[in-house]
């Protein structure tokens, strides 16, 4: 089947999508995307994503290309012509196409991109947990944009299938660790306790952390919002990440050495199975 995509107002074939070599987001990634799963043909937690978008545009005064009500048709519309049932959705806004030049240009349209990927995301092979290496954070200091400037991410995400793991995490000087290269990261104490570093503008602030973890505080189930060390995750019973892309996943090794028994972890498998279950009652 041929897959369809949507650039600037029109849905076309994969092959016929295009923008242009002066687009901002090609030249200074001046541009913002957001990944939104999707679960049965719907969109899971999409209007938090839709939140972000507006803010991550806001903070670098980035006009939205159409209102969040437009997008989210879009979005929709697009699902139905790829016929998708289980993947992504990707957006991506830039401050469109025009000469060469560091300040706004003036009076140029937004650029507004889409596309659709198969994935199977509850039956995932990352399912059954996956290895983690730990890798310098070298990012700038805002990180809560969900700017399309991923370099760092490549590299650390590189780096960490290179020694064939499926995810980086990026480690701070203090040995603190902020998050995935593309996902929040948590740990579980051996009391029992969820731990995953609060909001600010060291981590983005994911859209799928925000509904597990009232998911979990709902469920009576302990958390504490602090930065964790690299040190303490290694002493850690359970480990796990959450992203658009990955729902709940447990981590099972960091750097080589298990975590817990080296097993997916029972809170981490709770969490899972709460946070698909709450996927699929509420995909829209
Ligand atoms: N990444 N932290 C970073 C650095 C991320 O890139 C992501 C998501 C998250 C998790 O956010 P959310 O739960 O809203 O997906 C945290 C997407 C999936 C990506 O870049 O493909």
């Amino acid at each position: 089947m041929h897959r369809i995509a949507y650039v600037n107002g029109d849905f076309l074939p994969l092959e016929e999508a295009k923008v242009s070599i002066l687009d901002r987001g090609f030249l200074f990634a001046d541009g913002i995307y957001e990944v939104a799963a999707v679960l049965d043909g719907k969109l899971v937690d999409n209007a938090l994503h839709l939140a972000r978008l507006q803010r991550s545009c806001g903070e670098i005064a980035l006009a939205l290309p159409l209102p969040l009500a437009k997008i989210a048709e879009v979005e929709r519309e697009l699902v139905r012509r790829n016929d998708l049932r289980e993947g992504l959705v990707y957006l991506e806004a830039t401050r469109g196409a025009a000469e060469r030049d560091f300040p706004f240009p003036q009076g140029v349209p937004p650029t507004l991109v889409m596309f659709t990927q198969e994935k199977p995301l509850v039956d995932s092979p990352a399912a059954k947990g996956i290895a983690v290496k730990s890798v310098p954070d070298i990012r700038w200091a805002r990180r809560d944009i969900k700017s399309v400037a991923l370099l760092p991410q490549v590299l650390a995400k590189q780096a960490a299938a290179a020694a064939g793991c499926q995810e980086a995490w990026m480690i701070e000087d203090d040995g603190t660790v902020t998050e995935g290269g593309s996902s929040n990261a948590y740990i579980v104490t051996r009391e029992g306790v969820l731990v995953t570093r609060p909001i600010s503008n060291d981590i983005l602030a994911g859209c799928t952390r925000k509904a597990a973890l009232a998911l979990a505080a709902e469920r009576q189930i302990r958390i504490e919002e602090r930065p964790f060390t690299l040190e303490e995750a290694h002493g850690a019973a359970e480990a796990f990440i959450t992203s658009a892309s990955s729902f709940v996943t447990p981590v099972v090794s960091i750097d080589g050495k298990p975590i817990g028994s080296g097993t997916p972890g029972k809170l981490t498998l709770r969490m899972r199975e709460i946070y698909i279950d709450h996927a699929r009652k509420s995909a829209e």
